[in-house]
């Protein structure tokens, strides 16, 4: 008799369960923030700010981490004065040149060429014209940095593709080709 009980017990249980799980419902989570996030989403409206978006641009004069301001202007004024003026800050030794010319074969050699004669291979093919070869410019280690932020004429800027100790890594292979060509 109490063995019958039992077993009829544990088959009520066990149909008590499952009559109460509804599969239309999420069940149960362990740690609900895991699952679902308290975050805002990024174009959500909000009540919070005053223009009725939760996104919103940082407040003006803030820098963005790891970006130093650019003080020289993209006119040829500023060209002028960077090419005078500003000098860079890194130690000229082989490391920074070896990751210089790495860098310069990823970005500058299609169109300048490996040795800076402004013969890449977009040259060679008549994809781009006009690239000058380093030797035939009066560049100086400031005039390099600024092309790179701003650009010049057809170039364009190189500012948001390598950082500022990446451009004067730059730099200093780009004189050094600029020496062997006028050698
Ligand atoms: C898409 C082709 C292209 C790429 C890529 C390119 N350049 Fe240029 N670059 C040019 C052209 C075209 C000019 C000539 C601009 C002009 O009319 O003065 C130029 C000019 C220059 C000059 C001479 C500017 C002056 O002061 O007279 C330097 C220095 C220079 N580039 C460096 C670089 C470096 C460093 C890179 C790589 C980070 C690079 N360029 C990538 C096309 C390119």
């Amino acid at each position: 008799m109490s063995r019958n009980f039992n077993f009829g017990f544990i088959i009520f249980t066990c149909l008590l369960m499952v009559s109460c799980f509804d599969p239309s419902k999420p069940n149960y989570q362990y740690f609900p923030n895991m699952y679902e996030s308290v975050g805002y989403e990024t174009y959500e409206e909000s009540k919070a700010f005053s223009n009725g978006f939760e996104m919103q641009l940082p407040v003006e004069g803030t820098i963005p981490r790891g970006w130093i301001p650019y003080e020289y202007e993209d006119t040829n004024e500023g060209y002028d004065l960077a090419k005078t003026n500003l000098f860079s800050p890194l130690k000229k030794d082989e490391k920074n040149l070896s990751q210089g010319k790495e860098l310069y074969a990823i970005y500058c050699a299609v169109c300048h060429g490996s040795k800076g004669d402004g013969q890449g291979i977009l040259t060679k093919r008549e994809k781009f014209l006009g690239i000058p070869s380093y030797a035939d410019r009066d560049i100086t280690e400031g005039s390099v940095y600024h092309v790179l932020m701003h650009g010049r004429n057809l170039m364009g800027s190189h500012a948001s593709q390598v950082d500022v100790k990446e451009r004067w890594q730059i730099t200093q292979y780009v004189m050094s080709l600029r020496e062997n060509l006028v050698k």
